[in-house]
Parts: structure tokens; sequence; C-alpha cells
């Protein structure tokens, strides 16, 4: 696959508007929405409607808690088996002390024991839309706070333009803007457009494009614009101050920023305001945890998943290296991603089998450095958002929260590119840094100066993950309908892979699904 395939995979799975409706509408359709309710809250089973009946879910991440809550709820038996000895799946907050384990190593997070520094490994943001994941942060308390995914403060950077120098975003942005009202305006006033446009029209757009693009009202030419800020500082200040130059036009065309980077919040899942939980997005499956861990077994990995006449047999390890156990239930859900689901083996049927092998799961890999100093809010007013380059990093993400404090995480390199992604995957924890402060360096000079220690996640390398989510856009068919008596969840089975909304919406459509059939009205 190419890279810009790759790119255009994750643009859809990441800023996909017509995946969300989709789920609303098939959510809509199951009568799981209540008159008029633009969101998918809690499914609300009648209480004891589950009685006498079980259900084995695989996997105690977003999803298979999920399932496990809603179906304990309405009176299931839930056993939760997972492979591994937390639960929470994907969604790896980091912090002073923890292990983060890989396939080859094995590291120690190293950051000071104090409640603003942490890493979202995984998740690290929850768009306002994402209704059914707010729902359950609202039902449990998970306090948020706003995420800042667009800072016009932050940088672009391009090796190649603008002599390999980082511009700040509101010069990109006003500058580029100013240069197409401009283009505009002359195509107005040359006639250009008298075909699709009245005279009135014509007054207008020249009226428009002059406030949209900042352009000199007496000749309709873009000089620059103090909108993108003073050549000393961000701001004027006791006096009036010089307004940047603006960027070449001929480099910002030639510079990739327009690509995607700079629409980049226009995607719907992107779009401001978008959340994190207060002290890290791991609140989140603590507040599952909290409600379902008696349920769950801990490093018990699933070693087959059989049908039987009743329903299903699932035979998993207990305890790591331990022996061989199995649990009988009427139904599954099977929330394990299909990275690792492809290996196990089982009696699926040949479409299911195929819809698994074809997942791919994109080699997405994050390096948090704690940082001594907050050198971006302090040097550049930088509080928040998200810095772009053509290097490998990809992106430098400032924390949005502990702003002024001592010390700050940053996330130094958050990659979902496939070549990048596998040549950072294939290095070492300790190269992983090294290689991200190299590439921080030509952002923020005497950035590796500022670098305490730092921690990664290549999550083609994280155990049981085996990548961090789901390439591609439209889920297989044959995983959003059960293979007998397992139903398929996890953000994979949705139109919104990786995000912790498709995650429990997988869930409410397992578990609806399983409601239905046991109340043997369908299925
Ligand atoms: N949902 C993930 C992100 O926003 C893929 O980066």
């Amino acid at each position: 696959m190419t890279a810009n395939a790759t790119k255009r995979q994750f643009l859809r799975s990441v800023g996909g508007a017509a995946g969300a409706a989709a789920v609303y509408r098939a959510m809509d359709a199951l009568g799981m929405l209540g008159p008029g309710e633009a969101q998918a809250s809690a499914l609300d089973l009648p209480p004891g409607s589950g009685a006498g009946k079980s259900v084995v879910v695989l996997g105690a991440g977003v999803s298979g808690m999920a399932a496990a809550y809603e179906l304990s709820k309405a009176g299931y038996g839930c056993t939760v088996l997972e492979a591994t000895a937390r639960a929470g799946g994907r969604n790896l907050t980091a912090r002073a002390g923890d292990a983060i384990e890989e396939t080859d190593s094995r590291q120690t997070v190293c950051y000071d024991d104090a409640d603003h520094l942490y890493a979202n490994l995984g998740p690290a943001r929850i768009p306002y839309h994402h209704r059914t994941v707010l729902g359950y942060c609202r039902e449990f308390g998970v306090d948020l706070e706003v995420f800042t995914n667009d800072n016009r403060a932050a940088l672009f950077h391009n090796e190649g333009r603008f002599g390999g120098r980082p511009v700040a975003a509101r010069r990109v942005m006003t500058d580029l803007r100013g240069y197409i009202a401009e283009l505009l305006a002359k195509a107005v006033n040359r006639e250009a457009l008298d075909d699709v446009l009245g005279a009135e029209d014509k007054e207008r757009i020249l009226d428009m494009l002059v406030r949209f693009g900042a352009l000199e009202e007496k000749d309709l030419l873009y000089k620059g614009s103090n909108r993108g800020g003073y050549r000393d500082a961000p701001n004027a200040g006791l006096l009036a101050g010089e307004a940047n130059d603006p960027l070449d036009f001929g480099e910002l065309l030639r510079a990739d920023f327009w690509r995607y980077k700079l629409h980049f919040s226009h995607f719907l899942n992107q779009n401001p305001t978008l959340f994190q939980p207060v002290g890290g997005m791991d609140a989140i499956p603590r507040a599952f945890e909290a409600r379902v861990g008696r349920s769950i077994r801990y490093s018990s990995p699933v070693r087959e998943i059989r049908k039987t006449s009743g329903g299903v047999r699932v035979v998993h390890a207990d305890g790591p290296g331990g022996d061989l156990k199995a649990v009988e239930a009427d139904f599954a859900v099977c929330a394990v991603p299909a990275t690792v689901l492809k290996d196990i083996p089982n009696d699926f049927s040949p479409e299911t089998r195929a819809a698994i092998e074809g997942v791919e799961f994109v080699e997405a890999v994050k390096v948090g450095f704690q940082a001594r100093r907050r050198f971006w809010e302090e040097d550049a007013a930088i509080y928040g958002g998200i810095s772009w380059t053509d290097r490998d990093i990809t992106q430098i993400w400032y924390p949005s929260q502990g702003y002024h404090r001592a010390k700050g995480v940053v996330m130094g390199a958050y990659i979902w590119d496939k070549e990048p992604g596998l040549r950072f995957t294939a290095m070492s924890p300790a190269d992983r840094l090294d290689a991200a402060v190299a590439e921080g360096e030509r952002l923020h000079p005497g950035y590796g100066k500022e670098m305490e220690c730092g921690v990664s996640r290549a999550w083609l390398k994280a155990p049981f993950q085996k990548g961090g989510w789901p390439r591609g856009y439209e889920p297989p068919e044959a995983l959003r309908r059960p293979d007998g008596a397992i139903h398929f969840a996890g953000d994979q089975v949705t139109a919104l892979p990786g995000w912790q909304e498709g995650a429990v919406l997988a869930a409410h459509a397992a578990v609806d699904a399983i409601h239905r059939r046991a109340a043997g009205s369908g299925g």
C-alpha cells in the first residue's frame, strides 16, 4: 500500500462523518435511540431480563467491559476473559512506575509522580459528538476537561521548505487564506466567473473576500495581516509592533501542510470541542472496571473458541503459563482484536475467518517525554495543541493539562503512517527516544536538553493488541453479524475504528442483539 493510500485510509478512519451517522442510523433502526434523541445513550435493558442466561466476554478493553456492564445490569451472568494483567486494552495511560511491555522490551515509566505527568499512549481525545462514551463519563462521574486539538501558536514544519524552519500555524492559516482570497478576487474582477455570478453576487463576494482573507480594500491584494502575529512576539504591546511579512505563496504551495494537516480539525471526529478525562484517559476503563471487575479473569488469554449445541465454549489459560480452563456460555461477545483473533483456534465460518484475516491494524507509535521545563508555554506561548512535521515523528502534542506547573509530559511522536510507524516500531525504546529528540530539535532548538526521560509505545508490539486500530473505513460485513452464538465487538466492527465511541457502540449493538435473541425475538 502506498503512503498516500495509508494516509487516506487513516483520514477516513479519524475523520469519517458518514460512519458515525451510519452507526446512529443502524441503532435507530434497532430502536436503540429514544424518540427525538440525537445520541446513543445507555441501553437500559429491562432489569432481570437476562436472568439465567450466561455470556462470556472476550477482552476487558472498553468494548468488552461496556458489554459486560450492560449485560450484568440486565441480569446476565458474565465472565470476562482478559489476556493481560490489566483492564483497558488499548486505553493505556502511563504514569510514574508503570511497566510498558512490548514483545521484545519492558520499560518502566520514568515520570515524576504528579497528577499532571502522564501520557495517554492509546486514546487521547474525545470529540463532543461521541455521545455514548461521553454519556458513560457523565454516568460514572468521570471528570472531563477540554483537550486542545487545534492551536494557532503550534508549528508547521517541513524540512525542505522555509529553510527547514517551523512556522506558526497562525501565519500559515492567515497567509494561505489571504492568497486564496486575493486570487479569487482577481478572478471575479477579471470577469472569469461571470457565467456563474450575477453583478450583485460579485459585489458581495468581493466584500466577503476582503474580510475572509484580510485583503486591502483599495486593491484587493493580500499584503499580510496581524492575524498571523508579529515579528518578535505573538502580539503587539505598548507599541503597535510590526506584523509578520506574509510567507511566500509558492513555498506554502510546495509545503505539504495543506494536504490534510491544515484542515485536520475540520474532520468531524477532530472538531473542537474535544475532551480528555482529568488525570488520564484510563479514568474510563477504571470506571468500568469498578463496576464489572469482579467478573474479570485477568491473565487469561483465550486459546480456543468453539461452538456448542447450546452456545459457546471458550478455552483459556489460567494465569501466565497456567493450566487450561474452559468457560461454557449461552453467548459470547468477542472483542479480541482481529490481529490477535486470527491466530486463536476457532470454529468460525469461512466468511468470518476471511473477514478477520482481512483486518489490518495501523502501525501506531507514541513517544511521551517528561520535560524539565514547560518551554513550549514559556518560550512560545503554546498551550496544548499539536505541531506537525514531515519528519517521522509526524506530530508533537503539548499537554492540555498542568498549564504553568513544573514540568510536563509532551507527546514527542504520534505516528500512524506505515513506513515511519514500522521504522519506529523496529527500534529499541531507547533508540525511539533518541530519534524523537533529534527530530523534535528541528521544531524546538534545544529540545533534547529539556527532556528528562521518556517512554514509547509501538502498538504493533503490544502483546494481545498487535496494532493501533483497524486501517480502513468500512467494517467487514461478516463481523457485524454473529457467527453462531458469538457476537463480535470492539471498534473494529464499527465505522469508527480507533475511537472509544466505536468500542462502546459495538458493545451496545452486540448486547442488544443478544438481548433480542435471548428474548426469542430475533437473531
Ligand atoms: N482516534 C485516533 C486519533 O484521533 C485514531 O488519533
